[in-house]
């Protein structure tokens, strides 16, 4: 009798136990989630960019017209501190290593008289045009075979475009920039 009743204690006991055990659990499902102040997790979002529109690869630089049209010759002048060791842009400058540059933009390709250039240059003809400058300025010897202008080339397309811009308001009467 007297085990049956204990029994019956310990049962009530643990009953209660497991009961509020099982409400704490039942508990914390309910109210858990409704602590996150952001449900899930963040997905990166796509960035869109204008030159996936037009379905062209990510990396193709925009036209030149359009890139002189927002370049900046004040930002060039100072890309060119990189030229500046081996060309002279002021009117009437010397050759140093390389050719003067005033008036380069429509001049005719290796045309500085006494100038050693490279016959790679001097085979090249045709005038400077501003595309001309741009594939000639981004890599030298891809341009220009053979070339003796020892220089990386500017990988930056818009900073090539600043560099142009500059260099075309170095001449008494500038050619104007092409239109878009
Ligand atoms: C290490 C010296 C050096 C540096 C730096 C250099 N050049 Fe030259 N550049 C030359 C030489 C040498 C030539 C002649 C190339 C030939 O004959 O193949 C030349 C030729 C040119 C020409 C053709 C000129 C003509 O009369 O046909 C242009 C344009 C030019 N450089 C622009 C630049 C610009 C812009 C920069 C800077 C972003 C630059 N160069 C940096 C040495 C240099």
């Amino acid at each position: 009798m007297f085990t049956f009743e204990a029994n019956k204690i310990a049962g009530a006991v643990l009953g209660s136990l497991l009961l509020a055990m099982g409400l704490g659990v039942i508990g914390q499902m309910i109210f858990s989630h409704s602590h996150l102040k952001t449900p899930g997790y963040a997905l990166p979002v796509p960035v869109e960019t204008a030159a996936h529109e037009g379905g062209e690869a990510p990396a193709a630089a925009a036209p030149l017209p359009e890139r002189l049209a927002k370049s900046d010759p004040a930002k060039g002048q100072g890309l060119t501190k990189a030229c500046q060791a081996c060309h002279s842009f002021e009117k009437g400058g010397a050759a140093k290593a390389g050719p003067p540059l005033f008036g380069v933009v429509d001049r005719a390709k290796g045309s500085i008289a006494g100038f050693g250039y490279s016959d790679g240059m001097k085979a090249k003809g045709g005038e400077w045009t501003f595309d001309d400058l741009d594939h000639f300025i981004a890599s030298p010897k891809t341009f220009v075979a053979g070339t003796k202008m020892s220089f990386a080339g500017e990988p930056d397309p818009q900073k090539r475009a600043d560099i142009i811009n500059y260099l075309h308001t170095l001449s008494d009467s500038p050619v104007p920039l092409p239109a878009k």
